[in-house]
């Protein structure tokens, strides 16, 4: 089919070189020149594993190309896939479909024959039939000129494989074509076994922002468990194992650590809070609020342990941070925790240097006023204390004797709990995490499996 991808974005990106690898004919287009130029030369302008590969791939096959106006892509395609941002409102906690309306009410009007449009960015429940009434009144194909929604669940750092190997689809629409013309463009992953549901817009939108939420209270859950296990000295790591066993709550999304970040979880929440607000069901979703402030306190948590650590202020105090990414695997900083906690030890007075091993580029624009060091070592050269808060495997391959050599003072707060306590323990670190904490035997099984945080 001729497809286009309206917003090259993370989400855009992907979706568009994942569509000519199923065999599509794919346009991308963005109303940014600059990424439209580094995609056309094979560029993937983020990292992504696998990225630059499949885009080469595509744009070698001819099936891909980016660039162009609204009005060729209503010529190009048969389908319009509709990727832009919709970021949190500023001073407000609702999302921001100001693109998305911009898109429609752009390409409308050059819609001419009849044409799918389908919306992937995640939207307040509710936009999709607005939009839907929009279009059709400003295209000239009319009726013709279809929307469906069909979120996506890519995880950054999986975005490849959660594409072409979804677990689900969800083909939100409102015609028997419709269904029909998604079905056909999945073709492939449906008769490899991806399970198609079909449903409603409004149900399809939800169920992006409402997956999102959930994810995010198992974690937050878990990390108010952490708070308890602190509290009472237990072990939140092993308490997670042995909820994870019970085939009804799984192991999955219950790292206890520095909370969710990203350009999806945090905003997903609060946007879905917002929605339930304004339909009148605030009180049915108060708890997410929780969610979000259990979350967010796990940053202040951290700034806290390593002051005291430091003997009560972080005032000239050197902090080593090892991790600015929101979570390995992306060089995204998007409401990165790490990135959080290394401003707020930084306003409390520590000279930082933070380590990223990918996300160093968009951390230093970002965050200019902290120092950006491209080795672990630089990082930690006279720490006082290192801080650990992004869980890249890198990480867990640092020799702590070695370390220990280049640092003032040997003190760890591994705010993911995924390090190798025992050894950098042994080498005569001072080793504090959250929820897991007592040095002891029990420390020997940890940290978390190497499968357990692949998944995450
Ligand atoms: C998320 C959803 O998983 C995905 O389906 C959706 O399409 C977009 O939002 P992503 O933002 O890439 O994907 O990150 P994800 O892997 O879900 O992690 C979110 C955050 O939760 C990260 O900051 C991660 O560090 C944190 N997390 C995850 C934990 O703190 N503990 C866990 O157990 C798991």
């Amino acid at each position: 089919m001729n497809i286009t991808v309206i917003g090259t974005g993370y989400l855009g990106a992907v979706h568009a070189a994942c569509m000519a690898k199923l065999g599509h004919e794919v346009l991308g287009v963005d109303s940014q020149p600059e990424r439209i130029a580094r995609l056309a030369k094979g560029e993937p302008p983020f990292f992504e594993p696998g990225m630059a590969e499949l885009l080469a791939g595509g744009i070698a096959s001819g099936r891909l190309s980016f660039g162009g106006s609204l009005a060729e892509a209503a010529d190009f395609g048969d389908v319009h896939f509709l990727c832009v941002g919709t970021p949190q409102l500023p001073g407000s906690l609702a999302a921001d479909t100001r693109h998305v309306e911009a898109v429609i009410e752009g390409l409308a009007p050059h819609l001419r024959r009849p044409a799918l449009v389908v919306g992937k960015s995640t939207v307040p429940v509710g936009t999709a039939a607005r939009l839907a009434r929009v279009l059709v009144g400003l295209a000239p194909a009319g009726a013709d000129a279809e929307l469906a929604w069909n979120p996506e669940f890519l995880r950054e750092g999986f975005a490849i494989q959660d594409t072409l190997a979804p677990d689900r689809i969800v083909g939100g629409v409102t015609s028997a074509r419709a269904d029909a013309t998604l079905r056909e463009l999945y073709a492939p992953l449906l008769s490899a076994g991806t399970p198609y549901i079909r449903t409603d817009l409004g149900t399809a939108e939800l169920a992006k922002v409402s997956a999102n939420a959930f994810l995010a209270t198992k974690i937050s859950f878990i990390n108010a468990m952490a708070d308890l296990c602190d509290a009472a000295g237990a072990d939140v790591v092993t308490l997670a194992e042995i909820l994870g066993h019970d085939d009804r709550i799984g192991r999955r999304f219950l790292s206890a650590g520095l909370g969710f970040g990203g350009g999806c979880l945090p905003k997903d929440l609060r946007a879905l809070v917002a929605r339930g607000e304004e339909l009148g069901v605030a009180d049915s979703l108060r708890f997410l609020h929780e969610v979000d402030v259990i979350n967010t306190a796990r940053r202040a948590r951290v700034v806290e342990l390593a002051s005291t650590l430091a003997g009560g202020s972080l005032d000239s105090v050197h902090v080593a941070v090892l991790g600015a990414a929101f979570k390995p695997k992306t060089d995204d900083v998007r409401e990165s925790p790490a990135l959080a906690v290394a401003t707020a030890v930084h306003a409390a007075g520590a000279r930082v240097r933070v380590h990223d091993p990918q996300a160093a580029d968009n951390a230093k624009k970002a965050a200019p006023a902290l120092e950006h060091v491209h080795d672990v070592e630089k990082a930690c050269e006279d720490a006082d204390i290192v801080l650990h808060l992004t869980e890249w495997l890198e990480y867990r391959q640092i020799d702590p004797m070695a370390l220990r050599a280049v640092v003032r003072r040997p003190v760890l707060v591994d705010a993911r709990n995924a390090l190798p306590h025992e050894r950098w323990r042994a080498a005569g670190w001072t080793v504090r995490c959250l929820g897991t904490d007592s040095p002891g035997p029990r420390h020997q099984a940890m940290p978390r499996s190497a499968q357990a945080q692949e998944e995450t």
